[in-house]
This record gives C-alpha cells, structure tokens and sequence, in this order.
C-alpha cells in the first residue's frame, strides 16, 4: 500500500478524499506495513499523539467512560472516533487467569494509558469478557451481573448462518488517527517496542491469542469515500457525502441514546462496569438504495411520520440532537397496520424504560472481506436490556399486518446478521482476567 501524496493542488476535497482513503484502507489491513504507511505518510517515525496519565489509576473507573473525552457537534451529540479495531481473543494455551497472567495484562493496559491521552486523539479502548470465559470457572458470575449468552435464533425468532463468540474476550481500540489504533494494537501484542515515546513493559501477546480481528469506520465522507467501486452497492454511488454511515443517514442522537449512567452496573464487584453486544450485520444497499426511494427509506428508518413531514432533511440534518422517535411510538401498529410501514427507530424505541433508550450504541461501518457491513456494538446495564430492544426491531407483532423481516417492517429486509457476542466490561480496576466472583 502506498500512502497518498501530500502534492494535490487541484482541490482541497481530493487530497481530503485520498488521506481519508488511505487511513480507512490502512486500519482495514492492519501489521506493520499499514502502520509504516500511516507513519511515513505524516514524515513520522513514532505517532505522535497526546500523552497518556502518569498514574492510570486516576482514569475514570469506567472503562465506557468515553463520551466526555470525544468531541460534539454542533447539536450537543457524541461524534465517535473514526477508526476502530475489535480483536477476538482467546486465552494462550496454558495461561491461566488465575495465576500471573493477571498481572501481565494489567500492566499491558496501563502502559497503554501511560502513553496515549484517554481521547479520540489518543485512544480509547475497552476490553470485555464473554460467558465462555466466565465457564472457565468453577465459581458463578456474580448474581448482580445480567450476561446470559442469547441465542441469536431465538431472540431473532428465524433461522440464520451465525457465528456465535465463544472465544474468551473482545478487545475495541478506537481513535480518529489510523496510525494511534495501528500502534496501539502493535504494542499491545508486543510487535513494536515504543508507542508514542513509551517503552511498554508487558504485552498481551503471552496470554492471549488473536482469533479474529475486525475493523470499522465512522464519520461523514467515509462511506461515500468507501462506495465506490464496491460489491453490493450501486453503481450511482448513492451514499451522501455527509453521511456518516452507510445506509445514508445520521444515527445516534444525543436523545435517543442511554447515558452512560443508565447503562453502568450498579451493584456488586462490577459495579461501574456495563455489558456489551457486538454483532455484525451485512448489507443489501443495492436493494435499499434501487428499489426505495428517499422517502420510503426515511419511513422505514425513521418513522412514516419523519417520511411524511420531511422532518430528516437528506441525511439526518434536520435533527438536531433528538430524533424525535419517542413521539412516534404510540402509532406504530396504526401504521403498520393503516400505511403498510413501521419504521426502524419507531419500533426500537418501544424498548425504552419510563421514556428513556436504554442502550448506548458505538456502532460502525465495515467492508472487512470487501462486504458492506455495520458492526452493531451497543452498552447496556443488564443484557436482558439488549434483548428486549433487539426483539422490538424484529417486531413479531407487525406481522398481522402482513409485515415480515422481507416486508416493509423497519429495516430488517436488508440485513443479514452474521456474528453475534456478549460481553461482560467490567470497570478498569477488575478488567484484568477477573475472577467470576471477585472479592469472594
Ligand atoms: C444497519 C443497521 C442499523 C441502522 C442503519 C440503524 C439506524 C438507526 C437510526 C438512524 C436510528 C434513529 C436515530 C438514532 O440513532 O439516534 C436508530 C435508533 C435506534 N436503533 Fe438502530 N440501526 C441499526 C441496527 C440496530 C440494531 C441491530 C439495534 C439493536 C437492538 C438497534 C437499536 C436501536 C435503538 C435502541 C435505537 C434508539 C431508539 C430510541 O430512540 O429509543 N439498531 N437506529
């Protein structure tokens, strides 16, 4: 791969086109190579990013605590970073996480933290564990965590080629410079001595091993940037410039989105912690794009209501910081049942508690094996939480209306879901291969 050139002088938006390319390409093949590439791109031999804490332990005990270190815009919403890499990881055979190995890991983190600012122009990562993990011991999950593993056929209620996560842990690294994720992950697993001017002292690479790894991007210009030339999209290269996803809209107003609060474990040994959901989800956009029109997209995302009042605008800029999904609530299955459409947003929002989301989504685009895809990440306080929005977007109870997943039932008839996980994020103090029952 080689990196853009810096001697555009035809247009601002070309050079802006090709480095946006270039970063999104260079995370999406991740090794050294990339890395090299982002670094001699910026004339660098190190990233050269804000610095972390001396002390990590005066960082927020969330390890979610992400909102109040990224940038908002205009509106008052979160802007997520851009680049993102989720790596499965899987205990090395013979590591034990009781023994030193905790240890390891915690010192692989802090140093981390030691080297890059908790920011979107640092980074900031979580790392979580799944049910098998938590298997491995004899003890029990404390009783105050909500981590049953649920079965994707059947909060889905269909049958689907899905792979479930049964490795030990998910590890999510995200920053707005390519080059900060890359040497992040580098480090971490010990291929690369120095990160931003730090020499860590331990690496994850003894006590774990990587089993997958997947990248996403998010922001405007990205998926416009992306369309072109890939599978499963029109030719017309129908994704807005603004538009920050794939499917051509803004997603994850201030107002539709859990706090971080709501979605923080409360009681118990985790407490300060949350629980995570990942899923990957392909997309038809040949089919969303070429066969509704702006209208009918804006329905069956939205609401009918959005569609009819033209209260979205082309990509969601009409929206400040609230959707205004809450409102539409009340007359889905009016109509469902009378337009022949219910919206995405519309009948998720039925999920909310005393009026308020109760999920806090991070989720971003993918073409990780050249599919257009969405990596559906999502925070809540009890798993339990999770499954009762993602039943409402499969919204069973629109089918007397002759709304099927193929019919105009939200979004659903342009997805295919094809990996699914959960994940307990336990707060940054037990992040550390923690014991099912910590202090027991
Ligand atoms: C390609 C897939 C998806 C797209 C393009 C999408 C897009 C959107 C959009 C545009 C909104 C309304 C505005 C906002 O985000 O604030 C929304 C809301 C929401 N979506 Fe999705 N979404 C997708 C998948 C999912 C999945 C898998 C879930 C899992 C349950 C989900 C849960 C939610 C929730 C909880 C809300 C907030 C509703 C409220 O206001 O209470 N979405 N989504």
């Amino acid at each position: 791969m080689s990196p853009p050139t810096d001697d555009h002088t035809d247009s601002r938006s070309t050079t802006d086109l090709s480095r946006r390319a270039f970063s999104r390409k260079a995370v999406a093949a991740g090794g050294s190579g990339a890395l090299a590439a982002c670094l001699e791109n910026s004339d660098r031999t190190s990233v050269n990013a804000p610095e972390g804490v001396s002390d990590p332990e005066s960082l927020p005990d969330r390890q979610h605590a992400w909102n109040d270190v990224l940038k908002t815009d205009d509106a008052g919403n979160v802007v997520p970073p851009a680049h993102h890499v989720f790596l499965s990881l899987s205990l090395s055979s013979g590591s034990d996480p009781v023994a030193g190995a905790r240890g390891t890991v915690r010192a692989a983190l802090r140093a981390v933290e030691r080297a890059l600012e908790w920011s979107g122009d640092g980074l900031v990562f979580t790392l979580g564990y799944t049910p098998a993990y938590f298997d491995r011991f004899e003890a029990e999950l404390d009783a105050a965590v909500d981590l049953p593993n649920p079965d994707p056929i059947t909060v889905l209620a269909a049958a689907s080629d899905v792979t479930v996560d049964t490795n030990d842990a998910l590890l999510h690294l995200a920053s707005d410079d390519p080059a900060v994720v890359l040497a992040a992950e580098e480090t971490l697993f010990g291929e690369r001595e120095q990160l931003n001017g730090h020499s860590p002292s331990a690496s994850l690479g003894g006590v774990f091993e990587r089993r997958g790894r997947r990248t996403g991007f998010v922001g405007p210009g990205l998926p416009a940037e992306r369309q072109h030339g890939l599978d499963g999209i029109p030719e017309s290269e129908p994704v807005p410039e603004e538009a920050p996803f794939f499917m051509g809209f803004r997603a994850g107003f201030r107002e539709s989105q859990a706090t971080e609060d709501r979605v923080t474990i409360r009681d118990g040994p985790f407490a300060g912690g949350s629980t995570q959901h990942f899923e990957t989800l392909e997309l038809d956009l040949e089919v969303w794009f070429e066969e509704s029109d702006h209208e009918q997209r804006v329905a069956r995302l939205f609401s009918p209501d959005h569609a009819e009042r033209n209260a979205v605008g082309e990509y969601g800029e009409r929206l400040g910081r609230d959707p205004g999904v809450a409102a539409t609530v009340d007359d889905a299955h009016d109509d469902a049942r009378e337009r022949g459409v219910v919206g995405h947003a519309q009948k998720v929002a039925r999920a909310r508690e005393d009026g308020d989301p109760v999920l806090l989504r991070r989720d971003v685009n993918t073409t990780d094996g050249d599919t257009c895809g969405l990596h559906f990440v999502c925070l809540q306080r009890d798993m339990s939480e999770f499954v009762r929005a993602r039943e409402a977007m499969v919204g069973d109870d629109f089918r007397q209306y002759g709304l099927g997943p193929r019919g105009s039932n939200g979004i659903l008839q342009y997805l295919r879901l094809r990996r699914w996980g959960s994940y307990l994020v336990p707060p940054r103090s037990r992040r550390a291969l923690p014991r099912p029952d910590p202090g027991a």
